[in-house]
């Protein structure tokens, strides 16, 4: 009976277990946790999603301060164009989330980086590129291009002197979105070193429709494992989206994945961001707690458990502190959904607005409980404690139960 550890991710002359654990932002995935990754001789990523406040958590800087001191007179605007990031503190801030978690890696694993497109961060251009930049001068050993199509990416970093040492990959969910990319790139002559295959059951954002469930995994990978053998292209695949088990894992292994990418399951992981009281939400879940919504102002679907306190919440917008979500001309669907329930209910002391969140504030306070779709079985992977509650487990419990069981089995902590 075969196992993962049967199996050998090749980067070059580099052998990794084929386990990759995905990005969770914002600081889901932390350091931590992706130092467990890399040390277990797998893949850990971190996030670049809302990284000054991640710093500032993380090493005591005050750039989340800083930037609501430069634009406390526009708190009550809903206009937002002038709020921009700096971008000596953004790189700054980049910087130091990767070169500190660089420095603290041992083992013969790899850290990469989950870069979001869809964090425009009013000036969509510039913010990516200096973030990627950061990234690549920190250390960083990769970067997965993630939430969005990513046409541009490459060439922002094609005069770093990284550009062809570093992993480079992206997140795609069609093969069309993968052929759009490496069309766009040709001229860059430089693949992609891989290419993640998230599916419908993935956690986070989306790639599909609100009827994503009219998709499946494998059918996606096995056309792009086509595709790509028939093009006689080089570049890892790697599926993700509810591979809950390490015999899941093997069944695309031993179908031509290079590896595997996973999240859900170590969402109760010690290591993992998320606080305890949250932790219990998701190892409670059940099916019917789980719903895939269109409350992100980033247009996506997004799967979460029901009672995320985001839904529904009808918080002012945060932008002069936050502003992730602005567009190149500072508008974000939350504002606009927030402005119409303000102009709705004059005088109101609280509103609620249900269609949009303000996902900024919301994941920064770990209030929108996204998750995969097999979060409900999560409950059959560890204890229950005399309390009632569940035991958290270790992030090197799951990775090794992935690497090592058979059978679809799961071993308990
Ligand atoms: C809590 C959570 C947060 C996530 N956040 C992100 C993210 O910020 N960026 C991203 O590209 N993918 C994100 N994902 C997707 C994962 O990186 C991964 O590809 C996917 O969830 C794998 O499927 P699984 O969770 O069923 O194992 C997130 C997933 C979860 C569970």
């Amino acid at each position: 009976m075969k196992c993962v550890d049967d199996f050998r991710l090749r980067f070059g002359n580099r052998e990794l277990v084929p386990i990759v654990i995905g990005g969770m932002g914002v600081d889901i995935s932390t350091a931590e946790l992706a130092l467990e990754g890399a040390r277990l001789g797998g893949i850990g990523h971190i996030s670049d999603a809302m990284v000054p406040t991640v710093s500032d958590r993380r090493f005591r800087t005050q750039f989340v301060k800083e930037k609501v001191k430069l634009y406390k007179y526009n708190v009550a605007n809903s206009d937002k164009s002038a709020v921009k990031f700096d971008l000596g503190q953004l790189a700054e801030a980049t910087h130091n989330h990767v070169s500190r978690t660089m420095e603290a890696k041992r083992g013969e694993g790899m850290i990469f980086i989950n870069c979001m497109e869809k964090l425009t961060m009013n000036g969509p251009r510039e913010t990516l590129r200096v973030r990627l930049h950061a990234a690549l001068d920190a250390g960083i050993d990769g970067i997965t291009l993630s939430a969005g199509l990513h046409l541009g990416s490459f060439a922002l970093m094609a005069d770093h002197p990284r550009f062809r040492d570093a992993k480079l990959g992206i997140i795609v969910s069609s093969l069309r979105a993968l052929q759009a990319f490496l069309k766009r790139n040709a001229r860059l002559n430089r693949l992609p070193d891989f290419v993640v295959v998230e599916g419908p059951l993935a956690g986070g954002h989306l790639g599909f429709g609100m009827d994503w469930a009219a998709y499946d995994l494998r059918t996606i990978v096995s056309e792009i494992h086509d595709y790509l053998r028939a093009a006689k292209l080089d570049i890892a695949l790697i599926p993700a989206g509810g591979i809950f088990t390490g015999s899941d894992a093997v069944s695309y292994l031993d179908s031509g994945a290079a590896a595997v990418q996973v999240a859900t399951r170590f969402t109760v992981a010690r290591e993992c961001g998320l606080p305890d009281a949250v932790q219990q939400e998701y190892f409670k879940a059940s099916e019917a707690d789980i719903e895939v919504n269109m409350i992100s102002p980033t247009g996506y679907p997004m799967r979460m458990l029901k009672s995320s306190p985001a839904i529904g919440a009808g918080i002012r917008p945060n932008c002069e502190a936050y502003g992730y979500l602005l567009d190149g001309s500072g508008n974000c669907a939350y504002i606009t959904a927030y402005n119409r329930e303000v102009a709705a209910h004059p005088g109101a002391r609280k509103i609620s607005v249900k269609d949009k969140t303000c996902l900024c504030t919301a994941m920064r306070n770990y209030d929108c409980w996204t998750c995969g779709h097999y979060t409900y079985r999560l409950k059959d992977t560890s204890r229950r404690l005399a309390d009632g509650s569940y035991q958290l487990l270790s992030a090197e419990h799951v990775f090794r139960d992935y690497q090592f069981s058979t059978e679809q089995k799961i071993a308990l902590p």
